[in-house]
């Protein structure tokens, strides 16, 4: 393990230089114009894998992006290991709030800026870089290892369920290993053991044929940008709970013993508030806010168009609305049903004075595991060795629709150690890495490869 960290060490600066080039590939998954990015980004994983050591690179074809698939498994008697992660990145717009290019990666402040920087390009890299240090330094690895890296993670995997539906044996492993999360918060580490499912829906609102004067036809029929706005502020009370009736039927309540462990977290309520910028939070009542983001689900407004928008003032009335909205589902909601309360309360709610579009988008089931399982220990005395100190156990607002397939389908544990921030800006401008958080990681990495390995 000695030659392992002292690879890791001396080649600290090479492994940001390469990430860079990684992070140049703008490999934004939901925009069409840039399928060829994605898959040049395939690519690019692809050979890192290969360079690593790693065996059986392959890109594999899907309907949508192409995954890329490498194994490592002359560790006969050992476990099996499925490492996922993505490289696709989400779009960068606003571009203007950016402060250096998002496909130039830029270090300021040992935080390394640009996008898929921490989501979730720069948590692959380390893995990638952990197997190469060890194949190079001892000829192999520990365990067996299956990396799955996907291209689809950001707009829902939708083409993921039936992906490892048909390639069961292929995928068959022990446990699942993946970093797309963020550490509690900087200088704690923590392993994830839920995250939040989602539904997605776009709502399209037609007044009228056309937009029209506003003072020759104001008055005479519905205005959609007001309908969309009476619309969606039906769909949460003053005290922050979600009107859709039926939709907290499933919700597993928050154990107490649950509920003390999280109270012990080292979480500061103004400091989380100062850094958002907001000025109070706001949630459902009679909810901490860790609870309201771990453990309540949630129903919120992606973005809004409608109408004149640009610069001085038109008198229109707008012709059409258009909302983007989702949900935020945990255990035990089902996301089909929730998809189908919703459609019949938007139903209920909207005045026929317009005419409705529903259109049902990507989605995932909620996720948690019981955090007392060996594999989740294995990490922990991992990210102990990489960082100098244990984790806390966290669960998490986002979600990672694949995360439940591997249970269904495959049978297997999932093991969540992240190496993000909570500031990490992910989905939004100048996401960023910490360059001290992705050299421990590399290191936790290894650790974690030992770990499993000495589990059996
Ligand atoms: N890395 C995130 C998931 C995440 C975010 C985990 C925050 C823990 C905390 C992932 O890349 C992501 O953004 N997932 C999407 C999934 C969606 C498109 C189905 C999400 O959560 O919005
Ligand atoms: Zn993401």
């Amino acid at each position: 393990m000695n030659d392992v960290l002292d690879f890791i060490n001396v080649s600290r600066d090479r492994y940001v230089d390469e990430l860079k080039q990684y992070l140049a590939i703008p490999s934004i998954s939901a925009l069409p114009q840039h399928a060829g990015d994605v898959r040049r980004a395939a690519e690019w994983t692809a050979e890192a894998l290969r360079s690593a050591g790693m065996q059986q690179v392959r890109l594999i074809d899907t309907p949508g992006h192409p995954v890329v698939y490498g194994e490592w498994l002359g560790a006969p008697g050992k476990p099996t290991i499925l490492y996922y992660g993505h490289y696709d990145v989400q779009p960068v717009d606003p571009l203007d709030l950016w402060t250096t290019p998002p496909f130039e990666a830029t270090v300021r402040d040992g935080e390394l800026y640009a996008r898929g920087a921490a989501d979730d390009k720069g948590q692959v890299f380390m893995h990638i870089k952990a197997i190469e240090a060890y194949i190079k330094k001892t000829g192999g690895l520990p365990v067996n290892i299956k990396c799955f890296i996907e291209g689809e993670e950001e707009v829902g995997s939708v083409h993921l369920d039936d992906f490892i539906r048909s390639h069961k044996k292929d995928l068959a492993a022990d446990v699942v290993v993946i970093s797309d999360s963020p550490m509690f918060d900087r200088g704690i580490p923590s392993i994830c053991y839920g995250l939040r499912g989602l539904v997605y829906f776009q709502l399209d609102l037609r007044g009228t044929r056309s937009d029209l004067h506003s003072g020759a036809f104001g008055g005479a029929v519905a205005n959609p940008a007001l309908v969309l706005a009476q619309v969606l502020a039906q769909m949460k009370d003053r005290g922050g709970r979600v009107r859709i009736p039926g939709f907290y039927d499933d919700v597993r309540p928050l154990g107490d013993a649950e509920r003390a462990e999280w109270k012990k977290l080292p979480f500061n309520e103004t400091k989380y508030r100062k850094e958002l910028g907001a000025p109070r939070l706001f949630g459902e009542k009679g909810y901490s806010t860790l609870e309201r983001v771990w453990a309540r689900p949630t129903f919120e407004v992606n973005g809004l168009l409608s109408g004149f928008t640009g610069e001085g003032a038109k008198t229109v009335l707008p012709a059409v609305s258009m909302a983007k909205v989702s949900m935020r589902l945990v255990p035990d909601q089902d996301p089909n049903r929730i998809e189908e309360l919703f459609e019949a309360y938007v139903r209920k709610v909207c005045p026929a004075t317009v005419q409705l579009k529903l259109t049902r988008m990507h989605g995932g089931k909620p996720w948690m595991t019981e955090f007392d399982n060996k594999y989740v220990r294995a990490a922990g005395r991992a990210v102990q060795q990489g960082f100098g100190q244990a984790p806390v156990f966290s669960r998490e607002g986002g979600s990672i629709p694949v995360v439940s397939t591997f249970r269904e389908e495959l049978g297997l544990p999932s093991v969540l150690f992240g190496i993000g921030l909570p500031d990490e800006n992910a989905h939004a401008p100048n996401e960023k890495l910490d360059l001290g958080n992705f050299h421990n990681g590399i290191i936790a990495s290894a650790y974690l490869y030992q770990e499993i390995a000495n589990l059996d």
